[in-house]
């Protein structure tokens, strides 16, 4: 399935990619004529181009799937949702729990406690312009919907992240028996009489997440007309961030720093799974035994340790950092891990040998890690962590006065 590039770098080919495609378009050829909904799906799609998106003109249209159409209504309904304690077995958690907005949608916490008190085994991620992934989590490149994903902390028990799993029924009486879901979904989903069922409420909180687009840092006024947005200093940060020395670019691309990339109309998918060198608990490679990464997934030995590239957006305020939040500070991600070829250098077992190329190790001044760490700070985008649209409704008193 998939080709290997250099070192532990993989990305689907691009004849795998047009394989999958021509496959899809075979089998929609196949199922068209069945398929009532063909037409209006198409027309939905559309919608992604004409929905008011809060983002600057030169940022690309995100993706939306046919069958879930922005709309206002429905994100007023998934933000309401994302917010609701409600969502959780004992009415303890949200999605905003451990995605808060002044943190750029993470928790501050190595691994977030679900509702049974435990531990999770990975960091809660930024929902930072999620809007444009090709597929969610750490290294799932199987989960290509935000749709799909919330049914991991919503059900899963693995970590036990919402408990609701065999609860579905229960979750449905709270909510409709609250009096203004039921109005809320009836302006959401008008087509099927405001349905409070799984699939609307999932459809609901994607909608919100879409929205959740952060283009206005003082490095994207820099870029786009304002030479003075950024200091002297962050402007030496991404002159080196963007060098041959540290290699940070070749993963951490495009507009939103990652390697993982999809926009309204592109046809193949940029995806970029890595391994970075963090741990060799053998010397020949292996992660902790609780977490191989995309090898989880895929079963292929050569996965092992291998994660998606996050977006560097908003990354001054998402710490700690990496898939377990192991490296509390920037500052110990470059001096502690990238500049010793991977943190495991550090290890008695040494550099992991499975890790990518681009990994190779440097040597850095602390001038120059800070002048690095102030370009990573000129990607914080204060107006999308204190933007009220995307705020707990329950502080918005516009909103509590709205209701009552
Ligand atoms: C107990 C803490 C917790 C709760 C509650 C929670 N999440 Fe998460 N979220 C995480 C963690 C941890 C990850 C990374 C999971 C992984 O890689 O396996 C994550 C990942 C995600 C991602 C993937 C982001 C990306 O870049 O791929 C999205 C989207 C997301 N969560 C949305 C939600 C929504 C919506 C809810 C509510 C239905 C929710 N989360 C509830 C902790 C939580
Ligand atoms: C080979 C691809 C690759 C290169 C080169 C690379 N990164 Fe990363 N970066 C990743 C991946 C993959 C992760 C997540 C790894 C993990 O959690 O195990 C990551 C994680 C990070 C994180 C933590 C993000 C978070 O949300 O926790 C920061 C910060 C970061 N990289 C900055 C840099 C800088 C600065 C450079 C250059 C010195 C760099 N990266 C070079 C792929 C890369």
């Amino acid at each position: 399935m998939m080709i290997k590039a250099p070192g532990s770098d993989r990305r689907f080919s691009f004849i795998t990619a047009l394989g999958i495609v021509f496959s899809a378009a075979v089998f929609w050829l196949a199922i068209a004529p069945i398929w009532g909904q063909t037409k209006v799906n198409q027309a939905q799609a559309a919608n992604s181009e004409t929905f008011h998106w809060n983002k600057p003109a030169w940022a690309p249209t995100p993706p939306v799937p046919a069958d879930n159409p922005m709309s206002d209504a429905k994100v007023a309904l998934g933000r309401f949702l994302f917010y609701d304690t409600r969502l959780s077995i004992d009415n303890t958690i949200s999605c905003g729990s451990c995605h808060q907005q002044a943190r750029a949608f993470t928790d501050g916490q190595p691994l977030h406690r679900g509702v049974n008190g435990l531990p999770g085994k990975r960091n809660a991620m930024t929902l930072t312009n999620v809007a444009y992934l090709p597929s969610y989590t750490w290294a799932n490149p199987q989960i290509k919907s935000l749709e799909r994903q919330m049914l991991l902390p919503l059900f899963g028990d693995h970590p036990l992240e919402m408990g609701m799993a065999g609860h579905e029924t229960e979750l449905f009486a709270r909510l409709s028996s609250d009096q203004d879901y039921p109005r809320r979904f009836a302006a959401a989903f008008p087509e099927d009489g405001g349905r409070i069922d799984l699939h609307n409420i999932a459809r609901a909180i994607a909608a919100f997440e879409r929205t959740l687009l952060s283009f206005d840092s003082p490095y994207d006024r820099y870029k786009h007309g304002d030479p003075n947005a950024i200091s002297p200093a962050a402007k030496r940060g991404e002159a080196l961030f963007f060098g041959e020395r540290l290699e940070c670019y070749h993963c951490h691309s495009g507009i939103n720093f990652t390697d993982n990339y999809v926009q309204q109309g592109l046809a193949f998918p940029e995806t970029g799974f890595h391994n970075t060198g963090l741990y060799n608990e053998d010397g020949m490679g292996a992660y902790k035994s609780w977490d191989h990464g995309l090898r989880d997934v895929t079963s292929n030995d050569e996965d092992e340790g291998a994660f998606r590239t996050p977006t560097l957006r908003n990354i001054a305020v998402t710490g700690p950092y990496m898939h377990d939040g192991s490296l509390s500070t920037l500052e110990s991600v470059i001096g502690q891990h990238y500049a010793v070829k991977g943190h495991a250098a550090l290890s008695s077992n040494g550099p992991n040998p499975l890790r990518s190329d681009f990994i190779e190790g440097f040597s850095i001044s602390d001038a120059e890690t800070e002048d690095l760490v102030e370009f990573l700070d000129s990607l914080t985008d204060q107006q999308f962590l204190t933007n009220l649209a995307f705020s707990d409704p329950a502080s918005d008193s516009r909103e509590k006065r709205g209701a009552r």
